[in-house]
């Protein structure tokens, strides 16, 4: 069936990897990719399927109410999938409001302009993307699964907890629509030089510091961006209506071990001395209010959609490492940009 599905924040890290695939695999489909290009979206990441027939870029902000509803007239748009949002923890805690504006206005924004378009279509669907923080900290052991209480600890997953809430919200209230996702830590090509493995990598290039955040003993949950994008593709085709998916591939790392990792690959790969790259690590203060422990249990969406990861972590990492010393210029051209004024203000020079 050709579908008109409007994809928002396709310029972003996960955005592009998903529309990329989205118009490889669907021909019949028009994707709309909707982005208000902001420090984080970049058309660059989508040179390669830039002419495809089957896509069209609008650049736009989610908030836009009149925009939004010119889109669903025009195109006659029936799947969304959502994915534009600030997505970086540390901006969320200099800058809440931000958050607030995009992640829940811009959700509740999109949500009234799908809800007046589509009335009580049920051939359409509002796919959310969101995140395991809005889950908060797990202690050893647990593990979080679609019915986890929610406990949002920073202003980045209380804003998404917040969209989270209004897109069940509109099912619940107007019958409308909806799947939910909630994703661990993705990894891979075109991340924002803001995030930790492209920023390592990125300062372990220009031999920088490495600022680990308190002790380093948080532990994160690894997914290949393209595992993640997988998961999203099938969801929105084969997931029910009203219902949560936790998508993760059972990929835990205590960051200082990441870190050391990342350091000894990236010698191998440079060429230099092996604990150099280890010698550029700073412990700093840590981020206020810093989870200590995310890990998905996506036993649901194993069970019930046959979704399993593609890539060993190894394999993974290697192909993220390869990707960024390959594209030096890319990180340099999203890091000359407001990105540096940030990172400035927020950690001086190092
Ligand atoms: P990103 O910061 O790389 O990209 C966000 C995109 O949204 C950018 O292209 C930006 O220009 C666009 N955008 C921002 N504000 C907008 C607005 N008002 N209108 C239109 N476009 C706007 O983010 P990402 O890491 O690709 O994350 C994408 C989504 O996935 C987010 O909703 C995030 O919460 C969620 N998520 C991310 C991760 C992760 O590890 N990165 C994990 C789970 C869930
Ligand atoms: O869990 C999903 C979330 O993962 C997504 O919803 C967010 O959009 C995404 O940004 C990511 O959030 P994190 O805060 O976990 O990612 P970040 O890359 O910022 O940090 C990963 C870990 O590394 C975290 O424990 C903080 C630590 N860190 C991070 C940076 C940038 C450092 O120690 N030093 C750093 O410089």
């Amino acid at each position: 069936m050709a579908r008109t599905l409007l994809v928002t924040g396709g310029a972003g890290f996960i955005g592009s990897h998903l529309v990329r695939r989205l118009v490889q695999r669907y021909p019949d489909y028009r994707i709309l990719n909707l982005d208000l290009l902001t420090y984080a979206g970049n058309l660059e990441n989508l040179r390669d399927i830039e002419d495809a027939d089957n896509y069209t870029f609008v650049k736009g902000d989610i908030c836009d109410s009149s925009l939004l509803q010119n889109l669903f007239r025009d195109y006659g748009i029936d799947g969304v999938i959502h994915l534009a949002a600030e997505s970086h923890v540390d901006r969320s805690i200099l800058n809440p409001t931000a958050f607030v504006t995009t992640n829940v206005l811009g959700t509740v924004t999109l949500l009234n302009a799908a809800r007046q378009a589509w009335g009580d279509r049920d051939d359409v669907r509002f796919y959310h993307v969101s995140t395991d923080e809005v889950y908060g900290s797990l202690r050893d052991g647990e593990y979080f699964l679609e019915t986890t209480a929610y406990n949002p600890q920073s202003p980045y997953s209380a804003s998404k907890a917040a969209s989270d809430h209004f897109v069940r919200a509109y099912g619940n209230t107007y019958g409308f629509p909806f799947v939910i996702s909630n994703c661990s830590n993705n990894y891979g090509p075109y991340q924002f030089p803001e995030k930790l493995l492209p920023l390592f990598i990125a300062n372990i290039v220009q031999e920088k510091a490495l600022p680990v955040y308190g002790q380093g003993l948080n532990v994160r949950d690894w997914l290949w961006v393209e595992d993640h994008c997988a998961a999203i593709d099938l969801i929105f085709h084969q997931g029910q209506n009203g219902e949560t998916y936790n998508i993760g591939g059972r990929n835990e790392w205590k960051n200082i071990d990441l870190i050391h990792l990342l350091c000894r690959k990236m010698d191998e790969k440079l060429g230099r001395p092996a604990g150099h790259s280890a010698s550029l690590i700073r412990y700093v203060t840590d981020r206020p209010g810093h989870d200590m422990r995310y890990a998905i249990d996506p036993s649901k969406l194993e069970r019930e959609l046959g979704w399993t990861p593609s890539l060993t972590f190894e394999e993974g990492l290697a192909r993220t490492i390869d990707w960024y010393l390959s594209h030096q210029e890319w990180v340099n051209r999203v890091q000359s940009g407001a990105y540096q004024d940030y990172y400035q203000e927020q950690y001086g020079t190092r």
